[in-house]
């Protein structure tokens, strides 16, 4: 496959102040979010949810890409045509979660490890053929006593770098996500500090690896203080301190940096991403663009309720999130856009 065929793909999953859409919960976390709001737990309503959201009248105003999960890109709206063929005729690019969770690292206390390497080759093929054009691999870091160990961050920078040079060679662009979790009380410099280490080093991997920097996104977490952290530093603040990390790790040839939100409150995501395009758009070497799951989701999945009759409200609050965060790419999103939501 070529390369020219890999950056023109990653340019587009990040042109247009558009961004990318997470819908790739796997059952278990998928099923989790349901039962907390009292929705069954089946193969029928994750299918129900999915179709609200690839339906959802102009979506693709706003997202470029999808993210999907392995049951997903199996499924079909009730009219019988796939999710695949659904997001790729409203010109969503459809992409697929590939590794297959985090699981204990042995001899590493509470770290974790991306599993999913082996069949990946014939995985790829398979996703390809169905139409997906790009893949995702999230590999987590926490912070804690003594965590991040060497021996963490190493092995997830690794796994990451074999599966990103697997996509490409299969055709499809590695969204590469190490993420640092929000979890515990650490400070924001603590996060900086951390989240450089590892960006250096995925970035040291990918290299080894060869793989093209321009038919990749990055997708990491932005720099925050930890969840519990009493000190919680203002927007601003946390969008130099992001940008100021990634314009330290993560080289220019990257074409996008589409974050994550991590569990971070819907319209605070929108408006620290605001903040860094506000403040450094003009000067930067890449995009920066959103790759949320929660926080483009969570307010629809609360409304939705696994309720036919909400469909219609659901996919308003679905689509509003979804602007809200393409104009912070702009460095054009306001509080009044969440006032005027509600009235
Ligand atoms: P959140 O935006 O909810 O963190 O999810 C993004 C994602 O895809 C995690 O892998």
């Amino acid at each position: 496959m070529s390369s020219r065929h890999l950056i023109d793909t990653a340019r587009r999953l990040v042109a247009d102040d558009k961004g990318l859409l997470a819908m790739d919960e796997s059952n278990p976390t998928c099923d989790r979010r349901f039962a907390r709001l009292g929705i069954p737990q089946t193969v029928e309503a994750r299918r129900a949810y999915r179709e609200l959201i690839v339906t959802t009248p102009g979506l693709s105003e706003c997202i470029s890409g999808a993210i999907l999960y392995d049951e997903t890109v199996h499924q079909k709206k009730k009219n019988g045509i796939g999710f695949i063929e659904t997001l790729t005729d409203i010109g969503i690019i459809p992409g697929i979660k590939v590794d297959t969770g985090a699981k204990s690292l042995a001899l590493h206390p509470g770290e974790k490890v991306s599993e999913g390497l082996d069949g990946l080759r014939e995985r790829l093929a398979k996703y390809y053929e169905m139409g997906a054009r790009f893949a995702k691999w999230r590999a987590v870091i926490a912070i804690g006593d003594g965590n991040p160990s060497r021996g963490c961050i190493e092995a997830n920078a690794q796994a990451l770098a074999r599966y990103a040079a697997l996509c490409q060679e299969a055709g499809m662009v590695p969204v590469v996500e190490p993420e640092v979790l929000m979890d515990g009380s650490h400070t924001l410099e603590r996060c900086f500090e951390v989240t450089e280490e590892v960006l250096r080093i995925v970035f040291n991997q990918l290299y080894i690896q060869s793989v093209t920097l321009e038919g990749m996104i990055l997708k990491p977490n932005m720099v925050l203080p930890g969840l519990s952290c009493p000190n919680q530093e203002a927007t601003d603040e946390v969008a130099d301190a992001t940008v100021k990390c990634l314009l330290r790790a993560v080289p220019a040839a990257v074409p996008g940096i589409t974050f994550l939100s991590g569990g971070q409150p819907a319209e605070l995501a929108s408006a620290r991403l605001n903040a860094m395009n506000v403040r450094f758009k003009s000067r930067l070497p890449w995009a920066l663009a959103f790759s949320f799951a929660r926080a483009i989701q969570q307010p629809a999945l609360q409304i939705w309720q696994g309720k036919e009759a909400n469909v219609l409200a659901a996919q308003q609050a679905l689509y509003h999130r979804a602007r809200c965060n393409r104009e912070a790419r702009r460095g054009e999103y306001t509080v009044q856009m969440e006032k005027s939501e509600r009235t």
